[in-house]
């Protein structure tokens, strides 16, 4: 198993990574704590899709105080937006409304450039169509704040050197398996992925709590940034860790580098094509033998992908598992529900999709006279 930002392959044994990246386990205590707030617990939450954190304690005991945190998180705009993506983002707006607080959402255009074959104007194409997914999913211009890296290098750089300062070439080696043949762009990338974590509280001139929802594969980032921000006098960010969202094949992760993924533009025939050819089954060979001995929902894509992001409901989701279990629901059924699930929300994602195009500016993160 290796589970980086850069390449997640094996099969994912989430209690491993708890142990190796030293990540704290949401439990029911904490899940109490979080619906004194929110009274509702999302389903992500509950169903232990969001599965980690560091210092959520910490961060309620301040919220608690009335010190109030911001979220912070972001995108790598290196290809079209998958449902991984989505799907953190899904959660990362429910964080939003719920405690009613900012978002500072990165796009590391920098990165992609670094890291994949890529030209600066592919990336910059990328960049304008996730910004275009990101509104889409109703995030609160007037409490969101979009920032590129090129664009915004003014303000991040000046950041970035001072956390890239602490941080040296062995623990990278180390953290990343970065070797004398990286790119040198690439060994510096950390330190711009961890300036938004506090970027807020250098413009306020004071220290601001911070949340970052992630994919578990960016914990290594911060694992490495978490070291230097009281170096530098600021606090820690609290992170809270979403699973993987597996291919359809279910063979690995979905990414949009390796051509196994659902996109947010991808029509209701190409949807229906792809669930119905590639969703890896746990089904029975005969649909007489499924009858007979059930299905496997652990190892069904469909219904997976149900679980974890498209049926909310806890109890409509029991009653396809058990009669999926049983056979009573055959795997052709189970996909066409999937189907439907996905495309009534892409009808709705992609007509807020075009909307966007008009809405960008509202987003974008301007630097004003005096700001630093
Ligand atoms: N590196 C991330 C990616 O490739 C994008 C990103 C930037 C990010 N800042 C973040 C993700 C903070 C989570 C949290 O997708």
């Amino acid at each position: 198993m290796r589970v980086t930002p850069w390449e997640v392959s094996g099969e994912i044994d989430y209690d491993k990574l708890i142990k190796e990246f030293g990540l704290s386990v949401i439990d029911n205590k904490l899940l109490e704590r979080i619906r004194k707030h929110t009274k509702d617990v999302h389903f992500m939450l509950r169903r232990g899709v969001i599965f980690a954190h560091r210092d959520l304690n910490w961060l309620l005991d301040e919220f608690e105080k009335g010190n109030k945190f911001f979220l912070y998180t972001g995108c790598g705009p290196s290809g079209p937006i998958h449902l991984g993506h989505i799907q953190m983002w899904t959660f990362t707006k429910w964080l939003q409304d719920v405690f009613g607080v900012e978002l500072w959402f990165q796009f590391t255009d920098d990165e992609k450039f670094l890291f994949k074959d890529k030209s600066y104007d592919e990336i910059q194409k990328w960049t304008y169509e996730n910004m275009l997914d990101v509104i889409a999913l109703g995030f609160d211009p007037k409490k969101t704040h979009f920032l590129i890296d090129t664009k915004n290098a003014n303000l991040l750089y000046p950041i970035a050197i001072k956390i890239a300062k602490k941080i040296n070439f062995s623990t990278l080696k180390a953290a990343f398996g970065f070797t004398d043949s990286n790119n040198i762009g690439s060994i510096f990338y950390t330190s711009m992925q961890a300036v938004p974590a506090v970027l807020p509280s250098v413009l306020k001139g004071k220290n601001i709590p911070c949340l970052i929802p992630l994919g578990v594969d960016q914990d290594t980032h911060f694992r490495v940034a978490r070291d230097v921000y009281p170096k530098l006098g600021f606090y820690k960010p609290a992170i809270m860790h979403k699973m993987m969202f597996p291919s359809l094949d279910g063979g690995g992760v979905m990414s949009s580098s390796k051509g196994n993924f659902i996109t947010s533009t991808d029509s209701p025939k190409e949807v229906e094509q792809k669930i119905k050819k590639y969703a890896f089954s746990g089904g029975r060979d005969t649909i007489e033998e499924h009858r007979r001995k059930g299905g496997n929902p652990d190892v069904d894509v469909s219904f997976q992908y149900l679980k974890m992001f498209f049926e909310p409901d806890d109890e409509k989701l029991a009653k396809i598992e058990k009669e999926y279990r049983s056979g009573k629901m055959l795997t052709s059924e189970l996909k066409e529900y999937l189907i439907k699930k996905i495309n009534s929300f892409f009808k709705e994602h992609q007509k807020k999709r075009e909307k966007a195009k008009n809405m960008i500016d509202e987003f974008l993160y301007k630097e004003k006279e005096g700001n630093i």
